[in-house]
């Protein structure tokens, strides 16, 4: 049996940059025929010779396979008309980050003064550039993206043509938020579609599942699962894919970040099979990012079968998800 996807994409993922960006980076471009990258670099991507710099090394790793970085800023709100107007079309979206909040997320915003940011997110919607946020707060670490909704409203009443996108939803509140605001959409991970806080720390404790947001409830995992099974329009699929060497996981203060883009499309094939919803996968991750960001990717025909992968036990320095186990579907081949 096989399972035909034309031009997936990851709407949200990290590649890093120098050694970590040359392993990472083809196993992404090898199966997907673009990603949208996070500026999450030490320092932020933050002026267009930055950006573009980066996009150019991405490329240069990347260049056997048929695949398009779209690129991010990182948030500031000291972005002004001309700045961003200079971008033109080499800017796909620009990232906020709460100050603090996960990996090289120290020069984010603190305090959400709508105020404050106003300036910045009216000329992003007029310019029709996508704000991605990582929407949590800074409580209690179950209740925080929870907390984070209201944030999530307030900017989506506020600036009603400034399309918002809830980066790596994990809850419940937020699918439901999705319902409330025309301009709010969602990225969902593989691995939010599969684990709760039991399999992170229910047991002995599994650095390589622990990220930001950390997984949550069973009902919420349901939830997530209900809206990208059935390809809700407003979600698609962001791996939120984020490698770390294995000493910074396996370390008494372990990194934030599941490496999973080697192995994301096989994952996303067996679980869609298992829950008879692979006619709905071609949407969740390609066809609604088309369609959220107003994109044509390039194009590109990956087909899976079910016929099983092992996943290494290790890229490089990186520990995959499911390292050392094996996926029930597999990529057979890509044209
Ligand atoms: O777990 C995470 N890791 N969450 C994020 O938001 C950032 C990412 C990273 O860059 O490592
Ligand atoms: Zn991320």
């Amino acid at each position: 049996m096989t399972i035909e996807l034309n031009s997936p994409l990851d709407m949200h993922l990290h590649l890093r940059d120098h050694e970590m960006l040359n392993v990472v980076a083809p196993l992404t471009s090898h199966s997907f025929a673009g990603a949208l990258i996070m500026p999450n670099l030490v320092p932020p991507i933050e002026t267009l010779d930055a950006l573009l710099a980066y996009k150019e090394r991405i490329l240069t790793v990347t260049k056997n396979d048929i695949f398009k970085p779209y690129m991010t800023l990182f948030f500031r709100d000291s972005y002004d008309y001309d700045f961003l107007k200079s971008f033109g079309s080499e800017l796909s979206a620009i990232k906020l980050y709460p100050a603090g909040i996960t990996t090289n997320s120290e020069g984010g915003v603190s305090g959400f003064d709508v105020k404050k940011l106003s300036p910045t997110l009216e000329v992003m919607s007029e310019l029709g550039i996508p704000l991605c946020i990582h929407g949590e707060t800074n409580g209690f670490v179950m209740d925080r993206e929870a907390q984070f909704v209201p944030i999530y409203e307030k900017l989506a009443s506020a600036f009603p043509r400034l399309n918002i996108i809830m980066e790596h939803i994990t809850t419940k509140e937020s699918v439901e938020a999705l319902e409330r605001h025309e301009n709010l959409y969602a990225t969902i991970t593989l691995h939010h579609l599969l684990i709760t806080l039991d399999d992170v720390a229910g047991g002995m404790l599994r650095p390589h599942l622990f990220c930001k947001p950390i997984a949550k409830r069973p009902h919420d995992r349901d939830a997530l699962l209900d809206v990208a099974l059935s390809a809700h329009p407003k979600v698609m699929f962001g791996s939120d894919s984020a490698p770390h060497p294995k000493h910074a996981k396996e370390s008494c203060g372990c990194a934030a970040g599941v490496f999973t883009a080697p192995l994301a499309l096989a994952k996303l094939a067996e679980i869609f099979m298992e829950k008879s919803s692979v006619a709905n996968l071609q949407k969740f991750v390609s066809d609604n990012a088309r369609a959220i960001y107003n994109i044509t990717p390039l194009s590109k025909k990956v087909i899976l079968e079910d016929n099983p992968m092992n996943v290494p036990h290790n890229y490089g320095e990186v520990v995959p998800m499911y390292a050392g186990e094996s996926i029930s579907w597999s990529i057979k081949s890509i044209e």
